[in-house]
């Protein structure tokens, strides 16, 4: 396992849009495992590998909740509905916060480690998450979108 090194705002490979994933082998799985210990070591909730300098639809998260960690490979929101606004961050954006505008409710398609297909709904922060992160796989930061920016060190 290895503790890789999170890139930042003004990279653009920040900006792109990231490649799908044809093939989950072991460098899938060791990407995977790298980015959960990565998002863990900085306090964070979620990860896109485009943050670790890898342009492929690959996101790790976890929000503290009973879902523990979960890993997206080819992540795909199927449906949404309603609309919450709440403050956001990003481990490639320190200390900067910003209000931001999501669907209340989001029901996601992806390939686990293992190449199986799954499905999730989720509302709160865990919704969230998944708005943010694959987000970043299109190229697009929360500062981007955010209806208001603020510099801080928390929420
Ligand atoms: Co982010």
């Amino acid at each position: 396992m290895a503790i890789l090194e999170i890139v930042k705002a003004g990279d653009p490979g920040l900006k792109q849009e990231c490649e799908i994933v044809d093939k989950i082998d072991s460098k899938i799985r060791k990407l995977l495992t790298n980015m959960a210990e990565t998002m863990y070591k900085a306090d964070g909730v979620g990860l896109a590998a485009p943050q670790i300098g890898v342009n492929k639809c690959i996101v790790v998260m976890d929000v503290g909740d009973e879902n523990g960690l979960i890993e997206m490979v080819n992540p795909e929101i199927v449906e949404k509905e309603g609309s919450m606004i709440d403050s956001e961050g990003c481990l490639s954006v320190p200390n900067v916060f910003g209000d931001v505008e999501r669907f209340e409710k989001v029901t996601v398609e992806y390939l686990n480690r293992w190449g199986k297909k799954k499905r999730l709904t989720a509302t709160g922060l865990l919704s969230r998450c998944i708005q943010h992160e694959t987000d970043h796989l299109k190229g697009v930061l929360f500062i981007d979108i955010a209806k208001s920016i603020r510099q801080g060190d928390k929420h």
